[in-house]
């Protein structure tokens, strides 16, 4: 099994392991961005945000789980200041296949800059080039537009619709979007 690497850089971007010192900046994005965060994603579940602990022990567990390759949790900073303006990685490994599941989330005030089709373009380039990708992966719940207009940007084929398959965090049932990648090749600039 490769080590993953500790960071990837693109044009803006740094994507790169979270260190507990990273806590208090990443609670400040996950704060400011509840209202979104917690419609879509299952962690952010509620009406508050996670606590400056609970960033902390994200931090810890990223550390964690990237040593043990189970998955790789990255933020997205910016490599002109270091911001950090979201996070995304690998959500989801298989290392027999080996297939790649990317997820992804953006500091609401940063939204509609492209960082998050950046961030799943690096990602996916690595998973290919460097970590022998057949199969990358992008799930999202079919309401999220903002989430599958990334997919459909960098070229992923829209491959399924998985229906009822979780309860959004209002209870609802959800639909989930399934798009996948096989080569590098297909893998689109998003602009
Ligand atoms: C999903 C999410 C990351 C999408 O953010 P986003 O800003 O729309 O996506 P991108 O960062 O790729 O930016 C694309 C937008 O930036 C614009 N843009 C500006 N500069 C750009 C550039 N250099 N490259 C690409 N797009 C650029 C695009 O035109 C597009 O604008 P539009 O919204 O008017 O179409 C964000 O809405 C989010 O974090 N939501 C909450 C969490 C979530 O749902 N995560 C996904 C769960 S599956």
């Amino acid at each position: 099994m490769p080590k993953l690497a500790e960071r990837l850089t693109s044009d803006r971007l740094i994507l790169r392991l979270p260190t507990t010192d990273d806590a208090p900046e990443l609670h400040d994005a996950v704060a400011a961005s509840h209202p979104e965060l917690s419609r879509w994603m299952e962690w952010a579940a509620g009406d508050e945000p996670q606590s400056l602990e609970e960033t902390r022990s994200f931090c810890k567990e990223a550390h964690r789980k990237w040593q043990e390759c189970i998955e790789y949790p990255v933020l997205i900073t910016l490599s002109t200041t270091g911001e950090i303006v979201g996070a995304s990685g690998f959500v989801a490994i298989d290392w027999d296949v080996p297939m790649f599941e990317i997820g992804y989330w953006v500091r609401t005030d940063c939204v509609g800059r492209g960082y998050g089709s950046e961030a799943a373009r690096r990602l996916a380039c690595y998973a290919f080039e460097e970590l022998d990708a057949v199969r990358v992966e992008l799930r999202m719940d079919t309401l999220n537009t903002r989430s599958w207009s990334i997919a459909e940007r960098l070229g992923f084929e829209w491959e399924a619709t998985l229906k009822k398959i979780a309860r959004v965090n209002n209870g609802e049932l959800r639909d989930t979007r399934v798009y996948a990648m096989f080569s590098i090749a297909d893998l689109k600039a998003p602009r």
